[in-house]
């Protein structure tokens, strides 16, 4: 099965922390959006895309990659997401890449990244990153 992570994530690096998480737990590398080149030569069956939210958005980084992305190759994704407050960003990406006519599985996986102005000092943190290990099994069998 071919599966890929990829990711963006500011000098926060929270997000990444979930990146590399899952990547690990799949035997797989993490690649960062905007830094490297992420070509899909070939059919992928899951693809795990992360983003934090800036704005009320995903990352105009994340938006520009998928404007520009050929869904073809991408059979199933699933998405990761870090937050201040507002979790939403899970629904937002998932929008994101079924706007382009990729196939979601499950339901996003979400949480607290510290930032400031918000409670979430050392977020994500140990709990956070064994839930999203879980999680990159359990969207991995979906896919089986
Ligand atoms: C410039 C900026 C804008 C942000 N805007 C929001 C926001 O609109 N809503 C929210 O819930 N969190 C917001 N956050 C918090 C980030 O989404 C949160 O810290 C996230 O974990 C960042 O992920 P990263 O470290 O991977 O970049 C913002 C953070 C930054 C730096």
């Amino acid at each position: 099965m071919n599966i890929r992570v990829i990711y963006h994530s500011s000098k926060s690096g929270n997000t990444q922390k979930l990146a590399k998480a899952i990547a690990e737990e799949l035997g797989v590398r993490a690649e960062r959006v905007g830094k490297d080149s992420i070509v899909f030569a070939q059919p992928v069956d899951l693809l795990f895309v992360g983003d934090g939210i800036y704005w009320a958005k995903p990352h105009r980084i994340t938006r520009r990659f998928f404007e520009e992305l050929d869904p073809a190759p991408i059979k199933n994704a699933a998405v990761f997401a870090t937050y201040g407050n507002q979790f939403k960003i899970g629904d937002d990406l998932k929008k994101l890449l079924q706007g382009k006519g990729i196939n979601v599985v499950g339901e996003p996986f979400t949480c607290k990244g510290a930032s400031v102005g918000t409670k979430n000092q050392g977020r994500p943190d140990e709990t956070d990153l064994q839930n999203v290990r879980a999680f990159a099994q359990q969207m991995a069998a979906l896919v089986k």
